[in-house]
């Protein structure tokens, strides 16, 4: 008899993001003549990078000639894009990534679930709440938690992020074995010094542990004193692996291109205390189960790293901060405590109300979408999280219909 995974049935019955789209679509149906304001999951809206097209068409060009077609690539990526990557986002920057550490990907949220798989089926986790859901989900999904009691899943050491501590969790007083970061956070918009990012680092080199920095949100960083790579921090490199994304940075959400760095001096031990390169089974993992992301979107990926390539996306960027930077203001003035928006495209609102409750009013009252903060977690419950991705237009309509709505 076929039988199921029965960790499935620990987790939540669907996905919150699903969640949310079945709640609003029911709203939309139910009120056809309503236009709604999305600022909910954090999806661009804006049009990929001029040069990211030009490249796209150019590749897909070569792709039509025997002299220049494409089969598969190297699983890993192609050398030009890494080479790129491992020049501008980490050498730039003093990070000594080589372009070998770098796995090319088709999305960070694949990364991130995946990734797990390389890692004992009991090592104990460290996992931020609230929570992009993803790390823990995957975590539950694979059986290495218990099942869900009062909002918290059995063998999880959580890292609570509130107003108390700045939604930047401290190390854990118990030893854990693999650690999810994610700055700028998300859902939280929150960032990290490089002494709290230090803190971990030595954390995890005491406990042999593994740090999962998601730095998805990097390119939102603008203040100059905020590390953008977990490999800023001295002795990174022994204990950090990081995941990047093209989504947020260039608008590829529909074009996928993400990458995750493995350096070759991280290792996790067996059961004998036998130290393993974690770059040479991430590799076999890889080549077995992923066949590379396409020419033309690596093509894409790549042209963001030309001096037209960084122009463009940092105006995206701005953009989207520009975006922040309203609703941050509009939510102060409407009495609300903010965190994030000025280096991350999320804003975390504490309302003091059930958070459910407030997406509610904001979707029936304003017509406005935004994201229950206890979706992400139990410490999330008394926030919502409103997503910058969206037109100009959008989001000051948006804004206005929230500030009528509330008053
Ligand atoms: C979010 O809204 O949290 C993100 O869009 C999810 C993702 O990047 O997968």
């Amino acid at each position: 008899m076929i039988r199921i995974n029965e960790n499935y049935s620990k987790l939540k019955a669907s996905y919150l993001f699903s969640d949310i789209a079945k709640r609003v679509n029911a709203y939309v149906a139910a009120n056809p003549g309503k236009s709604v304001i999305r600022l909910g999951i954090g999806d661009v809206t804006e049009p990929l990078p001029p040069v990211c097209i030009e490249a796209l068409h150019q590749a897909s060009d070569e792709m039509g000639h025997r002299s220049t077609f494409k089969g598969y690539g190297p699983e890993q990526g192609y050398a030009f894009l890494r080479d790129a990557i491992a020049q501008h986002d980490y050498a730039a920057r003093g990070c000594p990534i080589a372009a070998d550490e770098i796995f090319v990907s088709d999305g960070a949220k694949c990364d991130c679930g995946n990734i797990q798989e390389i890692f004992a089926q009991d090592v104990r986790l460290a996992i931020p709440d609230p929570v992009y859901p993803v790390y823990v989900d995957t975590n539950v999904m694979a059986g290495r938690t218990g099942p869900n009691v009062d909002g918290r899943y059995e063998g999880i050491t959580y890292l609570e992020s509130t107003p108390a501590n700045g939604y930047v969790p401290s190390v854990p007083k118990v030893a854990t074995d693999l650690i999810y970061l994610c700055f700028p956070n998300n859902p939280t918009g929150a960032v990290a010094t490089r002494a709290q990012l230090t803190e971990w680092v030595q954390y995890a080199r005491q406990h042999k542990a593994v740090i999962l920095f998601d730095s998805a949100y990097e390119a939102f960083i603008r203040d100059p004193q905020i590390p953008h790579s977990i490999y800023e921090i001295e002795g990174a490199r022994e204990v950090a692996i990081e995941l990047r994304s093209f989504s947020k940075t260039a608008g590829f959400t529909g074009t996928r291109c993400a990458y995750t760095v493995i350096p070759k001096s991280l290792v996790a031990y067996d059961a004998a205390g036998n130290a393993h390169p974690l770059h040479a089974l991430w590799n076999r993992r890889h080549t077995t189960k992923f066949n590379g992301v396409a020419y033309p979107i690596q093509k894409a990926a790549a042209a963001i790293y030309t001096d037209a390539g960084k122009q463009q996306t940092r105006d995206l960027i701005d953009f989207y901060l520009g975006n922040a930077k309203l609703i941050r203001e509009a939510m102060t003035r409407l009495g609300f405590s903010c965190m994030g928006g000025d280096n991350a495209p999320y804003l975390w609102v504490n309302t003091g109300r059930d958070s459910w409750e407030f997406f509610d009013l904001l979707l029936n009252r304003a017509q406005v979408v935004c994201t229950p903060g206890a979706g992400f977690g139990k410490c999330g419950e008394g926030h919502v999280r409103i997503s910058a991705f969206n037109s100009r237009e959008n989001v000051e309509a948006a804004l206005a219909r929230i500030a009528a709505a509330l008053k």
